[in-house]
């Protein structure tokens, strides 16, 4: 135990964490060539392409320091801020953490609020100047940043460059000198922490876990304490590059564990894992059930795929178990699902995977956050809305609840201004404001959860020109005076256009929202009126005039195969769009609240 440690590397989107992780996998002699790829921690092709470290893994490495051989245990952190209750799962398997800062951009809100967890969970921290092989670096001013910030001696920073090599070794030493190793202990009954899972379509759920208290061995028969189901421990191993095989894994360390679960639900990140027949008394704190936050309905394109698309949820949930739905129907798009994401991101990466590996067309609704409402005549009774439609009549209604977080913003002084305004634009109260240096200022607001839902990021780095960074956490919730907005194409209600608002946002998006649909819906035959309304006031209107000539008239006694033609485009046209009563809607519609600045 004594020569193991385990640490996590904390560090801004960019600013260089999967490069210094290759870096210090190569320094060790972790990695050979054939193995050898660009990016080794993210091994998901759209991970890659995003630059976004979706799902945690582990890796482990042998060092010698003085004679004296260590095991030093990486465990990956994702760096979204949908993916927060990962990261601090991640950080509680640790006993140090470096933290990279790039010498050219400086500290950024995410670091700040992942550098608290890992101070909470007590992790030695040993900062890290990445990237001073740069031109723009600015290696003193960064390093004062964070000396102020970590109260540390500015010796104590290591510059570095996991680009060139500079400072890897140092880092190394860093590791194996100030972090502490694993204490824990070896004779009590196995208590393991699990800090993330993956599905692998042949061998079942793979679970990555730290080994706190006791140990683990291959076939023993272990209980997960927060699902309280047993399994057989079928294979416990290290990971490397590849996994390897082990008949132990022992207090302080990292492995991984196959039991053959098929279903992704089963391994939950933070969940205990100990012996079935003589259990810890004590599951490791903090655990959580991950909740979704936003909430949107996906619809197949074509009505005729729904069974489809629940095939291809339903196989998406056994690799995601965050991931969540139930079956719904709409007057307007027929039936689909309600599904619940952790964030946006989540909603776009579920939207992507469905598309790329399963091949379906989807319409996605407008997404919301999921609110609570309570009637007068049930005060006490909690309806949960995850959907426009659960909202109750208004007639009827008592309250509605939204929930509110703690958003974190760091920006230059320059840019103060504009970001204040948009977050008082979004709901947002000033909660705190602090100088970190004379350049730069972190901004602490109470915000709806809902605003920053939306165009919020786009437009936070709009005002800002880029030199902003964003983090939240929620801080429950709030009453609010909430409206359904519902739009009418035609004098029919389309359900699946409805979105829920704040009554003073809701004039204005109403009538956004019938001017953007306005430009996307297609003329027709006939006048198609656009209105917005809530309950039964209409607050806003738009025309979709008539369309005069009929496509086809040109082609009369003209070129028989050039009407085909033409028709054929119409109809390939008419796929990606959905009828709705008389009127066709075009799939990029049901989004077209979220586009509307
Ligand atoms: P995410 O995976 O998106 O969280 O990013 P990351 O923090 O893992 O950053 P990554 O390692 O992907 O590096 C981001 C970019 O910075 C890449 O283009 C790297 O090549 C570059 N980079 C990383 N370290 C250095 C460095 O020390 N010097 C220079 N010049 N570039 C670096």
């Amino acid at each position: 135990m004594k020569h193991i440690r385990n640490f996590c590397i904390i560090a801004h989107i960019d600013h260089g964490k999967s490069t210094l992780a290759d870096r210090l996998l190569d320094f060790t002699g972790s990695v050979t060539e054939r193995e050898k790829q660009a990016q080794l921690l993210d091994n998901m092709d759209l991970e890659r392409e995003r630059g976004i470290t979706i799902k945690s893994h582990a890796i482990q490495m042998d060092y010698v320091h003085e004679g004296e051989q260590y095991t030093l245990n990486l465990i990956d952190t994702p760096g979204h801020v949908d993916f927060s209750y990962e990261v601090s799962r991640s950080i509680a398997a640790c006993e140090g953490a470096l933290l990279v800062v790039d010498a050219a951009q400086s500290i950024q809100a995410q670091t700040i609020s992942n550098l608290y967890l890992a101070l909470e969970n007590d992790l030695e921290i040993i900062p890290v100047l990445n990237k001073v092989d740069l031109p723009s670096a600015n290696p003193e001013e960064v390093t004062d940043d964070i000396v102020d910030l970590l109260g540390c001696d500015p010796e104590d920073v290591i510059p570095a460059s996991a680009k060139t090599g500079i400072g890897i070794e140092e880092i190394l030493h860093a590791i194996i000198t100030k972090i502490p190793a694993p204490s824990g202990k070896v004779d009590a009954p196995l208590r393991a922490l699990i800090f993330d899972s993956v599905y692998n379509p042949f061998r079942g759920v793979e679970t990555f876990f730290r080994v706190i208290n006791g140990s683990i061995k291959k076939n023993q028969h272990i209980k997960f304490v927060a699902t309280g189901k047993d399994y057989s421990a079928d294979e416990v191993g290290t990971l490397k590059l590849i996994q390897h095989p082990k008949q132990e894994i022992k207090t302080g360390d990292v492995g991984y564990l196959i039991t053959g679960i098929k279903d992704a639900r089963e391994v939950k990140v933070g969940d205990t894992i100990t012996d079935a027949k003589n259990p810890t008394t004590e599951a490791v704190a903090g655990f959580e059930d991950v909740k979704p936050m936003v909430f949107a309905g996906i619809y197949p394109v074509d009505t005729e795929d729904y069974e489809e698309l629940r095939a291809s949820m339903e196989k998406l949930q056994l690799n995601d178990a965050s991931l969540v739905f139930t079956p719904e129907s709409s007057a307007a798009l027929g039936f689909g699902f309600r599904c619940g994401f952790l964030g946006m991101l989540h909603l776009e990466i579920i939207q992507e995977r469905l598309e790329r590996e399963f091949d379906m067309t989807v319409i996605t609704t407008v997404p919301n956050v999921s609110y609570q409402a309570y009637t007068n005549k049930h005060p006490d009774d909690i309806i949960l809305v995850n959907n426009p439609s659960d909202l109750p009549e208004p007639s009827t209604l008592n309250r509605v609840e939204e929930p509110f977080i703690k958003a974190s913003i760091i920006t230059k002084a320059d840019y103060v201004g504009p970001v204040m305004s948009l977050c008082i634009e979004k709901r947002g109260e000033i909660t705190n404001q602090s100088y970190l240096t004379t350049e730069r200022v972190e901004l602490s607001f109470d915000m709806p959860l809902a605003e920053i839902v939306f165009d919020f990021y786009d437009r936070l780095k709009t005002v800002s020109r880029g030199y902003a960074s964003f983090d939240y956490s929620p801080i429950g919730l709030r009453t609010s005076k909430l409206v359904k907005v519902d739009v009418l194409l035609n004098g029919n209600k389309v359900d699946a256009l409805s979105a829920l608002l704040h009554q003073d946002n809701a004039y204005d998006i109403g009538k956004k929202m019938c001017e953007k649909l306005k430009e996307l819906i297609p003329r027709q035959q006939f006048d198609i009126p656009i209105q917005a309304a809530i309950g039964a006031k209409i607050i806003s209107r738009e025309t979709v005039k008539a369309l005069r000539k009929d496509v086809t008239a040109k082609c009369y006694g003209g070129d028989i195969s050039r009407k085909r033609k033409l028709l054929e485009k119409q109809k390939k046209g008419k796929k990606r769009m959905r009828q709705v009563g008389n009127v066709e809607i075009p799939q990029e519609a049901f989004m077209a609240v979220l586009k509307l600045n």
